[in-house]
């Protein structure tokens, strides 16, 4: 048996990860340790304790609280750790720096300085993958499509929350040229999926079609991502982490780069509502422009490419959003009124 300790299991992809480790990896036992931010939610993990009573356990706590962390190295032998639990949403780093600092530097110090010092240099088999982002090496040139992201791109975010990112992912590499410590890192485009959390693009976009509010799009709407379904993504990583190289930057991408507003005018042409309800409003500040990775490192080494393809799973993904309407009332009935309100009212 193996004993993974998954951080950010309750947000978006930790918990379509956890999901996936419980159902194709059954030597497997699973620690989700989450602070359950407002991103956080249970609620993407019904029925995950009743199905696998023996192979998953929840821990309420902070990666930054070092006595927690020591009390679950010490109650558990634990061989992997994969770390997703982060500040994610970019606006949110506009308004509040600090807060990435803490939880996406300092948290992950943590995390890294805890398991180094309970593995007690043993690291044979030990394996740390520190969940990344492509935005840490910033912004693209629309006009030249065939430069992309690859791995020894230089580091140059924009962002409160890429430079956070960016920090933690120095910080991991410093900690494998220094000690050994057995890092992977991967640096992933933007996801989309079931259980995403309606302030990034596509389940706020769906929520408000549906609702008939307006659609912000920001600045031009000419904005660029590369989109990924999560569950490839999620495959990704865990192929990184079963046989990656230590030390090694594993990019992870879609291949499958799509303008804003394209994304906003097919949800809106999928649910059969008006285009008139696009509302372009002020730009995000220090917008990145375009962003694209090369995965062929990863195809490569580890024979890891998307499976999914766009055209059909923004359908799906729709759908699921169609379907979980008491999902979505859940999570927007708390703090997310109050987010909304001063990130878009008068925008
Ligand atoms: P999310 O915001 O949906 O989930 C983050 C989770 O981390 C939440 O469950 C939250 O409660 C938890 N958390 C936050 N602070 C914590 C702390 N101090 N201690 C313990 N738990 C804490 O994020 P996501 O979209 O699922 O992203 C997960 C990871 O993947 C992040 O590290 C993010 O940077 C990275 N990533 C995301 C994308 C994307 O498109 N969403 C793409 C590439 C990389
Ligand atoms: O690239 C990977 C990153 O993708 C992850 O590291 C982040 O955690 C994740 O949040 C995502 O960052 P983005 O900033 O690209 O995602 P977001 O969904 O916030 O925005 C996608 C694009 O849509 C971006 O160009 C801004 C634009 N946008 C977003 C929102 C929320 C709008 O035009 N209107 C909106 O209301």
């Amino acid at each position: 048996m193996k004993t993974i300790l998954v951080t950010g299991g309750a947000g978006f992809i930790g918990s379509n990860f956890i999901r996936l480790i419980l159902d194709s990896e059954p030597d497997y036992f699973v620690i989700n340790l989450d602070k359950l931010t407002y991103a956080g939610n249970l609620g993407n993990l019904l029925g995950i304790e009743e199905k696998y009573p023996k192979r998953y356990v929840f821990v309420h706590g902070d990666i930054c609280d070092e006595m927690i962390l020591t009390k679950i190295f010490t109650d558990h032998d634990i061989d992997f750790i994969v770390n997703f639990a982060a500040e994610s949403h970019v606006d949110r780093s506009i308004l509040q720096p600090n807060l990435f600092i803490e939880t996406n530097v300092l948290g992950s110090a943590n995390l890294l300085n805890v398991a180094k010092t309970t593995w007690k240099e043993r690291f044979d088999s030990k394996r740390f993958l520190q969940v990344s982002t492509d935005e840490v090496y910033g912004t693209l040139p629309e006009d030249n499509p065939e430069i992309k992201f690859t791995e020894s791109t230089p580091i140059q975010p924009h962002s409160p929350y890429s430079a956070s990112k960016a920090s933690a992912d120095l910080l991991a590499q410093a900690y494998f040229d220094t000690f050994g410590f057995p890092v992977l890192i991967t640096r992933c485009s933007n996801n989309y999926g079931p259980y995403q959390f309606p302030e990034k693009l596509i389940p706020l976009m769906i929520n408000n079609a549906v609702n008939d509010k307006q659609l912000p799009v920001y600045g031009d709407g000419k904005n660029i991502r590369d989109w990924l379904y999560v569950q490839d993504h999620c495959e990704a990583i865990l192929a990184v982490l079963q046989s990656g190289k230590l030390g090694d930057v594993y990019n992870i991408g879609g291949n499958n780069e799509i303008k804003n507003i394209d994304i906003v005018t097919m949800i809106l042409d999928y649910l059969g509502k008006p285009h008139s309800l696009i509302k372009y409003v002020t730009d995000r500040l220090g917008h990145d422009r375009r962003y694209a990775i090369d995965a062929s490192k990863i195809k490569n080494e580890l024979d890891w490419e998307p499976k999914f393809q766009f055209s059909e799973q923004i359908g799906t993904t729709i759908d699921w959003y169609l379907s979980n309407t008491e999902w979505m009332e859940n999570v927007i009935s708390g703090e997310y009124q109050k987010y909304y309100d001063l990130m878009y009212s008068g925008r």
